[in-house]
């Protein structure tokens, strides 16, 4: 197999993946798209546009640490859009970490972004490669906010609030009733502390909508935060413009109770897979910058000072792709990378930078309201 191509794209064909080969394209950056069917894999990347003038080949891979390990040998960077990643990843993380390569997911599982810190950091620190989770738009863009706020001296606690909308694609769906079978944290006073269960609260849209919130998971802030000497508190959450769908994670929760929980997986998995068609029985239509929109909002405060961000930002999938594969193109030409180990999006690369490039492409625009404090215009974070 050629070592021309850096980066490997694993789950190339399913929704996420194309959009992840199509901002490569576009920058520039010779791919692998690689997967568990050829077929598919040919079929799909047909329909990725740009994909004329991409350079790329097509790799079918088990997913066995062998296989996967002879894939990824002598790239930079995997990144991997198999979830949910609590059931596939770790056979391809053993293989980038047998091979020194660095690993980007699309995760927005708190569970599983704590197992990447919890075994993975020290790993990857030792080969000196990188391990990065939500390189996406959950929670990779709602950081963006969070660190702009932190520019601002003092700040030391952030609660972070996300409004979104989104066709859940097959995997979604599998990784959303994955994902409500593990316990979820927030950080209180420089400690993970447990929620007790999903907690909803009403909040109000910057343009006055008043919607139900919820834990969604605990999302990736209070993790990335836990690790932050500078922040003692970080809490998020999320709400969907579709309102029933936080309804429908509360019946989960309790079917999680009653039934899920005393289940062995190699029985639950087939009967939440069937569930998963329920939400979603194919792959939807390509998304609609102009219908699926979502607004992060952060509000950082000290004991004397506050400040707000407001991210407009349209496509999460296409977000998703184009943070990927930015992300992907730094590692091509800063391999070893001057972060190593376990790293947010924004800790490896710079939330100016990222921003930057979402703004370039018209996926986001952010607005800083200094409240009180002293806002340091691009100071470092
Ligand atoms: N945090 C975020 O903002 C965000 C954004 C986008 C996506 N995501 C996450 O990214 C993941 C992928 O989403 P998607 O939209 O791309 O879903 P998708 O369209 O369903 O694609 C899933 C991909 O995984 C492959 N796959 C599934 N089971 C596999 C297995 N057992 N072995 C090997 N490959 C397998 C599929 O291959 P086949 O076609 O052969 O089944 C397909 O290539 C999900 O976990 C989703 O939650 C997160």
């Amino acid at each position: 197999m050629s070592i021309d191509y850096p980066v490997v794209v694993y789950g190339a064909n399913g929704y996420t993946g194309r959009l992840v080969c199509e901002h490569l394209g576009e920058l520039g950056i010779p791919f692998i798209a690689a997967g568990r069917s050829k077929k598919k894999l040919e079929e799909m990347m047909q329909i990725v546009p740009g994909i004329e003038r991409s350079k790329h080949m097509i790799v079918e891979v088990e997913n066995t640490v062998e296989a996967l390990s002879e894939l990824v040998r002598g790239r930079k960077v995997v990144c991997n859009t198999v979830g949910p990643m609590n059931r596939f990843a770790r056979e391809l993380l053993q293989a980038c970490y047998n091979e020194r390569v660095s690993y980007l997911d699309t995760t927005g599982e708190q569970h599983w972004i704590r197992e990447l810190m919890d075994h993975w950091h020290e790993k990857f620190r030792s080969i000196e490669r990188l391990v990065i989770p939500s390189c996406s738009y959950m929670y990779g863009v709602c950081e963006l906010g969070a660190r702009v706020c932190l520019e601002t001296p003092g700040i030391d606690s952030i609660d972070a609030t996300s409004i979104a909308d989104g066709v859940p694609t097959v995997a979604s769906a599998r990784t959303i009733l994955d994902a409500i079978r593990h316990p979820s944290v927030y950080l209180k006073n420089n400690e993970l502390v447990p929620y007790k269960g999903i907690e909803n609260s009403r909040i109000t849209s910057p343009e006055g909508t008043v919607l139900t919130a919820s834990t969604w998971g605990g999302t990736a802030l209070p993790i990335w935060f836990s690790r932050d000497g500078r922040i003692r508190n970080a809490k998020m959450m999320c709400a969907m413009w579709n309102q029933e769908l936080y309804k429908k994670e509360l019946e989960l929760e309790r079917l999680n109770k009653t039934t899920f929980q005393w289940i062995p997986d190699e029985i639950l998995y087939p009967m939440m897979d069937k569930m998963a068609e329920g939400i979603t029985a194919g792959t939807p239509p390509r998304e609609s910058r102009y219908v699926h929109r979502a607004i992060d909002v952060c509000v950082g405060r000290g004991p004397v000072g506050m400040v707000k961000t407001t991210m407009v930002s349209n496509g999460g999938y296409y977000t998703t792709g184009l943070i990927q594969a930015y992300v992907a193109s730094r590692l091509v030409y800063e391999t070893p990378p001057k972060v190593v180990g376990f790293a947010s999006p924004s800790e490896a690369f710079g939330h100016r930078n990222i921003l930057g490039v979402m703004e370039s492409y018209g996926y986001a625009k952010l607005g800083v309201q200094k409240i009180i404090g002293n806002h340091v215009e691009g100071a470092a974070a």
